[in-house]
């Protein structure tokens, strides 16, 4: 998909597709009211017979309107008051679909002069290519009728004020983003961990800036990763740590990102119940989201260092599996008694973390969809964000908003680090049965306080259950590049 910025007005746009808003119960201005003009009224007429009200959520196409040279005007209810990012995301998000329900190869979108709470038009101009990238995204690898092609090659997003490179840089997210969501929607059988290994390294081969280095599971053995290993010994499928390197400025500290990659999560011998298992394909969307992220960071091309490590395991129950109250030995040398087999997250992010060490990191974070107690916490609007630095969270809450891929601040107080006590190792995999996202996190910063860290738990966010709807969602790799930028 091209996109091009544009400043001109409704009837200088030579798209065979032009999308406008329209607010409810107010005189029409700016394009609407153009479009009226140039229509002998069509618009108000619309609005006073009801056919149109302007309500939120609203759309309505038009074929070839007497008057303009367009083949299609696409009207976008704004509602009647000024609009929250929220309202922002969902009209150009319909507006998305519209277009993408005719057959125009090109639109042109006149959606900037929305007033938007805080917001300028380089942030509207970033939400419309997301917002089109979105609605294009299909995964039909897996099906033997494919969707049908789109046809829009070409959108124009109107505006003054936008930054030339705020298209670019959106379109690369989105990228990202789909890469994301590809791998997290394919299935367990297809995405193990030595397919993730197999696409770090065809990524590697679209950036000279890109160096990609695979783990294997004796590389583990001898680093003295036991916790890391003790999740993936009951798999068939061999672990694998995946370091991928970006470097685009000399020998600086680099920003690290750890991913949590379950590419199937049973539970191992604590096992998990039947229903809804099959979300656990996504358990490595943590993973999945640097992938992105990298993505996004090699089209990007910003000057900074960048390591992004994917943790990669398949947690099963098998002869050979992990038992609860086994006792094993991480690569920090700190000793952990494995309670529960489903609480593997933390064990295999434990070891990545104490890994990255060696790269003296100016900042780590690792993304995980660790705990179903942060979705019970929080639920599917924001991750949450725990870190041992406060000016890192501050960080990564205010990218969070600019993104608006949020994250919500989360305490690691003394009180739940002491629920992680052990009579027989130096500490237990899980606190107790209440606020169990905290003391996953609390498990995971004794393995952190050489560099500023912050954890984010995806748990809720991640993906989006059941229904239509389901499939991930692409989270948090707005969020992971609009900080890595921040840094550069
Ligand atoms: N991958 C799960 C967490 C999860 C569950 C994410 C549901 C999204 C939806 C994780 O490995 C896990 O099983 N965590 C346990 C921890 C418990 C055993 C302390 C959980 O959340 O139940
Ligand atoms: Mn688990
Ligand atoms: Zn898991």
């Amino acid at each position: 998909m091209n996109f091009v910025l544009e400043s001109g007005d409704i009837l200088s746009s030579s798209a065979n597709c032009i999308v406008i808003g329209v607010q409810q119960s107010q005189p029409l201005t700016g394009s609407s009211l153009t479009a009226d003009k140039s229509t002998e009224g069509l618009i108000n007429e619309l609005i006073s017979s009801d056919d149109f009200k302007g309500k939120k959520g609203e759309t309505l196409t038009l074929h070839r309107p007497t008057g303009l040279s367009t083949d299609r005007l696409i009207l976008i209810g704004l509602g009647s008051d000024e609009l929250s990012e929220s309202s922002y995301i969902a009209a150009v998000t319909a507006a998305a679909s519209a277009v993408k329900t005719t057959p125009a190869t090109s639109a042109a979108l006149f959606l900037s002069e929305v007033d938007v709470t805080g917001r300028d038009n380089n942030w509207k101009a970033q939400q419309q290519v997301i917002a089109i990238e979105t609605a294009h995204y299909v995964f039909d690898e897996l099906k033997s009728e494919k969707a049908p092609k789109a046809t829009l090659e070409s959108i124009a997003i109107h505006s003054s004020d936008t930054n030339a490179e705020e298209l670019p840089k959106a379109q690369a997210v989105a990228k990202g983003m789909s890469l994301t969501k590809t791998l997290g929607n394919l299935p367990g059988n297809v995405c193990t961990p030595t397919y993730l290994a197999e696409q770090a390294l065809e990524l590697e081969t679209k950036s000279s800036k890109l160096n990609v280095t695979i783990l294997e599971e004796s590389d583990m053995e001898k680093l003295g990763m036991g916790s890391l290993l003790s999740v993936s010994q009951g798999s068939d499928q061999p672990a694998k740590l995946i370091v991928m390197q970006y470097t685009n400025d000399g020998d600086n500290q680099p920003n690290v990102l750890v991913g949590k990659g379950i590419t199937f999560d049973t539970g191992g011998i604590s096992l998990k119940p039947g229903a809804g298992m099959d979300e656990m394909k996504w358990d490595m969307c943590g993973a999945a989201s640097v992938f992105g992220t990298m993505q996004a960071i090699i089209d990007i091309e910003p000057k900074a260092n960048i390591i992004c490590v994917a943790v990669a395991a398949e947690n099963m129950p098998s002869g050979n599996a992990t038992k609860p109250g086994d006792i094993v030995t991480t690569m920090s040398g700190q000793t952990v008694e494995i309670l529960n087999t489903d609480a593997e997250g933390r064990l295999v992010l434990c070891d990545a973390l104490t890994y990255v060490e060696k790269f003296n990191p100016k900042s780590v974070i690792d993304i995980a969809t660790l705990t179903g107690a942060c979705v019970v916490a929080l639920g599917h609007h924001p991750s949450a964000v725990y870190s041992n630095d406060e000016e890192l969270s501050k960080t990564i809450v205010e990218s969070g908003l600019k993104a608006w891929d949020r994250v919500w601040p989360m305490p690691m107080w003394d009180e739940y680090q002491e629920e992680l006590d052990s009579n027989f190792a130096d500490m237990a995999n899980i606190g107790s049965r209440w606020g169990g996202s905290i003391t996953a996190a609390c498990f995971l910063s004794r393995f952190t306080k050489k560099y500023k860290w912050a954890h984010l738990d995806i748990a809720g966010t991640a993906w989006h259950s059941g229904g239509k709807k389901k499939g991930s969602s692409g989270r948090p790799v707005p969020l992971l590049v609009d900080y890595l930028l921040t840094q550069a």
